[in-house]
């Protein structure tokens, strides 16, 4: 009999066995799968911030996992949502585990008054499993965007022929970093953020958007630090006044995978190539902090064609779709 209960993230033996039947689910059939790493999921699950709740949650035959799930909700916006994330590895699917898991994700939904659960698919061909049990259990696709690799060590001869034909970037002035934002950027840095929170297309997804304060970007960025060095190059105009600013990930657990996160260029600054201004000189930081990392990923909605243009010139390929997906309960 399958029964599905929440994990104690502080029994490591136990988590191991979540953890390796987790990404086992999530990896299987995909070229380039981006999961957090177990050291990454292991702190944020032992270690709970005051933004978001995270639970393990296992699908159990004879204590044996078979497959798990990540059950999050925010605790201060978002008051109506949560995002779960089922996984389960192929030899254990088709036997109705990731309906158990759907059930118990159902369940504390109601107990917490949560009415809308969202959930991110990444496919790579279809038919597809998650697709199709998705659509089966009533998720409606709001937003799409595709995954896109790129292989590391960065080619130099690209970056030289990128830097080339961009030519020289008049009127800005770049400032990059490694790790947390200096003092002296953070109001400016937290003020890009919320205009990128406003900016970036999500579809039909519900999303109450909540300005950054210097105190959430702190509070953020000495969580993520613990597990990612943040790279950051920032646009200033010649005044001093933000312009964009670009970000990637190095996951510290020295895994395969580096992540481009976001980019942004504020209205008003758009069409002078600073984009790609801002992507060549992070990638110059890429390239002295990288250490294992042999892809870096991003995703870009496919309604957004100056991002793809963009990464198409950086070398980036699409490797599968991300999908996001939203299902209201019904309230009683
Ligand atoms: C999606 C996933 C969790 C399903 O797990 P599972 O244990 O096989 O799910 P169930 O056995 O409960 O399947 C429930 C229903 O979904 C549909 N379904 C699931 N996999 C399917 C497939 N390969 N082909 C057709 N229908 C499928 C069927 O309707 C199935 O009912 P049935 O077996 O009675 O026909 C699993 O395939 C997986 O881990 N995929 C990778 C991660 C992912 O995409 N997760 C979903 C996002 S939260």
């Amino acid at each position: 009999m399958i029964c599905v209960r929440e994990i104690d993230p502080a029994d490591l033996a136990l988590f191991d066995e979540w953890y390796d039947a987790f990404r086992a689910g999530a990896v299987a059939g995909r070229e380039a799968p981006l999961v957090e790493a177990r050291s990454a999921m292991a702190y944020a699950l032992r270690n709970p911030g005051t933004l978001k709740q995270r639970i393990a949650v296992g699908a159990f035959e004879d204590d044996r996992v078979l497959g798990g799930m990540l059950f999050e909700y925010r605790l201060t916006d978002n008051l109506d949502t949560v995002e779960v994330e089922i996984d389960v590895p192929p030899e254990h699917r088709r036997r109705g585990i990731g309906t158990a898991l759907w059930q118990w994700a159902v369940t504390r939904a109601a107990q917490l008054g949560r009415t809308i659960v969202q959930t991110e698919l990444a496919v790579p061909s279809d038919p597809w499993p998650g697709a199709l049990f998705a659509e089966r259990l009533g998720f409606v696709v709001e937003h799409v965007e595709e995954h896109l690799v790129v292989p590391l060590p960065y080619d130099d001869l690209l970056l030289d022929d990128l830097r080339s034909s961009v030519g020289r970037l008049e009127g800005y002035r770049l400032t990059s970093w490694a790790g947390v934002c200096p003092p002296e950027h953070q109001q400016a840095y937290a003020d890009l953020h919320s205009a990128m929170d406003l900016d970036v297309p999500t579809g039909g997804m519900t999303r109450e958007v909540v300005p950054w304060t210097v105190e959430k970007l702190q509070a953020s960025e000495a969580r993520v630090d613990r597990n990612y060095l943040a790279l950051v190059t920032m646009a200033h105009t010649a005044s001093g006044a933000p312009a964009g600013y670009t970000l990637i990930y190095l996951p510290r657990a020295n895994t395969d995978h580096a992540q481009q996160d976001d980019t942004l260029v504020l209205r008003d600054h758009r069409g002078h190539n600073l984009g790609t201004h801002l992507k060549l000189a992070n990638l110059v930081q890429l390239s002295k902090h990288r250490t294992t990392q042999r892809y870096l990923h991003t995703w870009t909605a496919l309604t957004n064609s100056p991002m793809r243009r963009v990464n198409t010139r950086f070398g980036f390929r699409p490797v599968e779709q991300h999908r996001e997906l939203e299902l209201r309960l019904p309230t009683r």
